[in-house]
């Protein structure tokens, strides 16, 4: 049975980002494949230590999974929801990969770069993270990654380890499909990356300091109404899908497309010829807010119980699965 796999770090509250660009996707995806693929949901704790830890990790990380149900995911036999630093083959694996990964691949990580900016004292696992990321696909031999625009690198660098590894020693691992067959498989025309509602020429991120640039997944949907009518435009005076020259009215095509899972298409015909942004920002500012407040009366209603359950037959499942894959390759490099 092939394998579908994604995660979301658990660091603080999600933002629309996150959720249009990764979570919702990946629902619709599990729900339309997990009767014959397997649906791999896992927890990267060990990449949110990466980051600043607020004292939240453990309820985050459980929250993290409620997302997934609120978002409407159904379980079935072929989900498997799990924690990353539940599998000690995670970490193994990526040393291993970190072997045969070059400085040069990984300094070229535009997140590294980002995340790094020249500073002496950024930590290594920054630099590291991507090959961890390469260990959580391989393990499982995932060849659908579901992720937002932003980890397509890492998908690209995740393949040219496999396929490295598998030169040197022998086909061990399933080489995920490229990111243009990624993207055809989640059924949508390009990556998305929703952007930073001031500054529309970044991506939205949990990490950026302005409130008003991000849509937080437990804002007060009225909060919410009130961000979008705040965004940044600009002064064509013509609503039309040109991220280019008109990156923040495409933005709020872009969101509206998605939370009312409508083509895009469709979204941007219809508001054709049309001259007033205020009227494009009151109806996304509404579907978002109708999106938020459904999302948080389903979250309010999954117990923590649930999820426990849920982490202890999928971490069971990928303990095998990962410990077996982790067998091979270190067979093959002759540790075993
Ligand atoms: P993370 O936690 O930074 O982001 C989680 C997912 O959200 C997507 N995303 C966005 N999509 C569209 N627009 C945005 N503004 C936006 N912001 C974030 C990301 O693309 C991502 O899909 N390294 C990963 C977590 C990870 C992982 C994995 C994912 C670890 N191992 C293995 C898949 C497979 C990360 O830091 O994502």
């Amino acid at each position: 049975m092939k394998t579908i796999l994604t995660g979301i770090r658990a660091n603080s509250e999600l933002t629309l980002g996150n959720y249009l660009g990764a979570l919702l996707p990946m629902v619709r995806l599990a729900n339309k494949h997990s009767e014959k693929m397997n649906v791999n949901i896992f927890v990267p704790d060990l990449h949110s230590i990466i980051a600043d830890i607020d004292g939240n990790l453990q309820k985050n990380i459980i929250r993290t999974i409620k997302y997934y149900l609120a978002a409407g995911l159904k379980i079935n036999p072929n989900v498997h929801i799990y924690r990353q630093s539940y599998v000690p083959a995670h970490s193994e694996l990526c040393w291993i990969l970190n072997c045969i990964a070059t400085m040069g691949e990984a300094s070229r990580m535009t997140q590294y770069k980002e995340k790094s900016d020249g500073r002496d004292s950024c930590n290594v696992g920054i630099f590291d993270y991507p090959i961890l990321m390469a260990a959580d696909i391989l393990l499982y031999s995932a060849e659908y990654v579901p992720i937002g625009e932003d980890q397509f690198q890492h998908i690209e660098l995740t393949r040219n380890l496999a396929m490295r590894f598998n030169n040197r020693f022998g086909e061990i691992f399933t080489v995920p499909v490229k990111t243009a067959e990624q993207v055809e498989f989640m059924g949508i025309s390009d990556g998305v990356r929703i952007r930073d509602l001031l500054n529309p020429e970044k991506k939205m991120s949990k990490s950026t300091a302005a409130e008003n640039s991000k849509i937080m997944l437990d804002d007060d949907p009225e909060l919410a109404k009130k961000k979008i009518m705040s965004a940044t435009t600009d002064s064509l005076g013509k609503i039309k899908y040109d991220m280019f020259n008109q990156p923040g009215i495409s933005n709020l095509l872009t969101i509206d497309a998605l939370v009312t899972d409508t083509p895009l298409q469709d979204v941007i015909s219809t508001w054709a010829g049309e001259t007033k942004y205020g009227d494009l920002k009151k109806k996304v500012g509404a579907d978002v807010a109708t999106m938020l407040s459904e999302f948080q009366n389903r979250l309010k209603d999954i117990q923590d119980d649930e999820i426990f359950a849920l982490f202890d037959l999928g971490e069971k499942y990928a303990n095998e699965v990962a410990n077996a894959k982790l067998r091979e390759a270190q067979k093959a490099f002759g540790l075993r």
